[in-house]
């Protein structure tokens, strides 16, 4: 039988941990986590996003700001914004919504987030710390360390002797990914767009994780029988069966032939989506913890 992973109730777990922690901080030391969102443009997948990171803050009990500029923000004046947030003794955590419009540089912006602060865990120290094997010391980005959750639900802390394959390379996800992965003793290897003879790759996973961006790309016989396969696509796709010009959301897997050859899946919606929020309030109060000493 395979098992469909539920990632909203792992996600609700999760936030009531993060709830009892807030409610402790401020009970023990008086602090309130502080996480600002920024947003920048006009992008409605991006609003959407970050409308769900600021009211599950709020329900978290942190101070929740949001900070939505214009489309033609400046680099300097986003610059600006987040030196302030950085001087910000209230505020613990600061995530830059990316995409940022094509006028803009992300690099510059995310590396001048304080690492202490970066809870997406994109700026080179915290992305360091986790390439050298240090999980303690710094801030993981969340949509891996969210996949992490499920990944050790399913085959415990230690993966030795497990083949784990990434598809995609990005550094928000398929590269600490990889690093998690690999600090748990797995054998990993990291696929992408080269790769040759992808499936053949693939079919050597015990644990597969897809973040290719493109809909339904992994099949069923691309997957080993009982193989853990986590989804992390996210690809809007039109759907006429819900009537004209409706759409629908689809993972990187194509779900309902790979069903029947997993052990264990995850779905889209409803799978690794939920567990990124969910994170990203998890890292917050971590980094507002650190800074109550
Ligand atoms: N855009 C899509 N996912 C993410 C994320 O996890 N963090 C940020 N900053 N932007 C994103």
């Amino acid at each position: 039988m395979t098992t469909v992973i539920d990632g909203k109730q792992v996600a609700a777990s999760v936030i009531e941990a993060v709830k009892s922690a807030t409610q402790a901080l401020e009970t023990d030391a008086g602090v309130r986590p502080g996480l600002a969102v920024v947003i920048v443009g006009n992008d409605p997948a991006s609003h959407a996003y970050v409308s769900s990171k600021s009211k599950m803050a709020k329900e978290c009990g942190f101070q929740s700001v949001q900070h939505t500029l214009p489309e033609e923000t400046t680099q300097e004046d986003l610059a600006a914004l987040v030196a302030k947030l950085n001087a910000d003794a209230a505020i613990h955590g600061i995530l830059v919504q990316l995409p940022l419009p094509k006028h803009l540089n992300s690099e510059p912006i995310i590396q001048s987030i304080l690492p202490e602060k970066d809870v997406d865990g994109l700026h080179v120290v915290n992305a360091g710390k986790l390439a050298t094997g240090d999980l303690e010391g710094g801030l993981v980005s969340c949509t891996p360390a969210g996949a992490m959750v499920f990944v050790r639900q399913t085959h415990g802390e230690d993966l030795s002797g497990l083949n784990a394959v990434v598809i995609g390379r990005s550094n928000l996800f398929g590269k600490p990914m990889a690093a998690l992965l690999l600090a748990a003793n797995a054998t990993v290897t990291t696929a992408h767009s080269r790769t040759r003879d992808l499936p053949a790759v693939c079919r050597n996973a015990d644990i597969l994780v897809a973040a290719v961006g493109r809909a339904e790309m992994v099949k069923a016989d691309w997957v080993k029988p009982g193989a853990t396969v986590i989804d992390v696509g996210i690809n809007r796709v039109s759907a006429p069966e819900k009537g004209e010009g409706k759409s629908k959301l689809v993972g990187d897997v194509a779900f309902s032939e790979v069903e029947k050859v997993a052990g264990v899946i995850t779905p889209v919606p409803g799978g690794v989506g939920p567990m990124t929020i969910a994170m990203l309030m998890a890292n917050t109060v971590i980094a507002a913890y650190r800074k109550a000493g």
